[in-house]
């Protein structure tokens, strides 16, 4: 037995000197002290020995060895893992900026600031204005008197105390001229509302920007300049356009300003009712009356102005097909638009 148990152990040695690994450790208990290994077979071989008390004590005393070597070299395994792992590990730097998912502008957004910087650069200021607005700013300041049949074109949400959510950004015109006066130069972003059932082409919440040019002598083709010079930089080249009378109560005379559809180049699409046109922004020489209510000195002043269709100048440069898509919250589809 002694013999046997001294043999073992000299193996057991030679082994566990091999033993590099986890795995290979493994191995061993179960070679050794595994149901049918080696410390088992010796406590079998107990059957045929004299001097049973001895030779017990001296498999125990083997096993207890085995049991110690084996758990001091998995220690001194996961030791080693560890010292490899922060040997290994980049050097704490207190100036490195973690590595972070960044979110996205809203297409919105996007093109809402190119047309802010482009008018910027021609002597524009960008004014801000309520979303809740008085019957008086969004339609009589515009010659839209109550009962006007203009006002059936937009339906809107009313509050309790009579004030209701803007129609058209036109509802800051009354309150911008008021707050400058004459000359004037300025554009104003902002979203609008309107009562109505949405599809590709409708939504009720949807964003437009307005402008107005007012000084000494200002015609129709200072309003054509000024609209070709926008959407070519939006466009990033010459950009058609046609105009077209149009009736808006607030100007006089009034026009339609159609781009050529992007998405079908000209040729007639869904997108542009097979008409190879876009309505994209409406505009006209300032209704005297509106002047002279924004206290304005209609004979020494005239201006423009011109609604701007945020929202579907939007569809028109990134090719979306669908309105409902900037509303939707969706980040699959909203965070394409990275760049400013
Ligand atoms: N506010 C008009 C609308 O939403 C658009 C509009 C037309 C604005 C003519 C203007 C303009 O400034 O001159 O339907």
């Amino acid at each position: 037995m002694k013999e046997r148990i001294e043999q073992l152990s000299g193996e057991f040695a030679a082994a566990l000197g091999k033993a590099t690994d986890a795995k290979s450790l493994e191995e061993l208990r179960i070679e050794y002290l595994g149901k049918k290994g080696h410390v088992a077979e010796l406590m079998k071989g107990l059957r045929d020995v004299a001097d049973k008390k001895a030779a017990g004590q001296l498999i125990n005393s083997f096993k207890t060895e085995v049991e110690a070597k084996l758990t001091e070299a998995t220690e001194a395994l996961e030791r080693a893992a560890v010292e490899a792992q922060v040997r290994g590990a980049k050097k704490y730097n207190p100036s490195l900026i973690a590595e972070r998912e960044l979110g996205s502008y809203h297409p919105i957004t996007l093109v809402s600031r190119e047309v802010e910087a482009v008018f910027e650069s021609m002597g524009f200021t960008i004014e801000d204005y309520a979303e809740i607005v008085g019957d008086y700013e969004c339609f009589e300041a515009l010659n839209i008197p109550k009962h006007h049949p203009a006002r059936d074109m937009q339906d809107t949400y009313y509050l309790d105390n009579g004030q209701l959510l803007k129609t058209h950004t036109s509802a800051a015109q009354n309150a911008i001229m008021k707050k400058y006066g004459a000359p004037l130069r300025a554009i104003f972003p902002g979203r609008c509302f309107r009562n109505e059932s949405t599809d590709a082409c409708h939504e009720n919440t949807f964003f437009q920007m307005e402008g107005m040019m007012i000084g000494e002598d200002i015609s129709i083709s200072n309003l054509i300049y000024f609209m070709k010079t926008m959407l070519s930089e939006v466009f990033n080249r010459d950009v058609k356009v046609r105009l077209r009378p149009g009736f808006f109560p607030f100007v006089e005379p009034g026009f339609e300003l159609d781009i050529n559809c992007e998405i079908c180049g000209g040729k007639g699409c869904p997108s542009c009712k097979n008409s190879g046109w876009l309505e994209l922004c409406p505009c006209g020489m300032i209704h005297p009356n509106v002047l002279r209510d924004g206290g304005i000195d209609i004979e020494k002043y005239s201006g423009f102005a011109f609604g701007l269709g945020l929202t579907r100048l939007a569809m028109m440069k990134y090719g979306v097909k669908d309105i409902r898509d900037f509303n939707s919250g969706s980040l699959r589809a909203l965070s394409q638009f990275k760049s400013l």
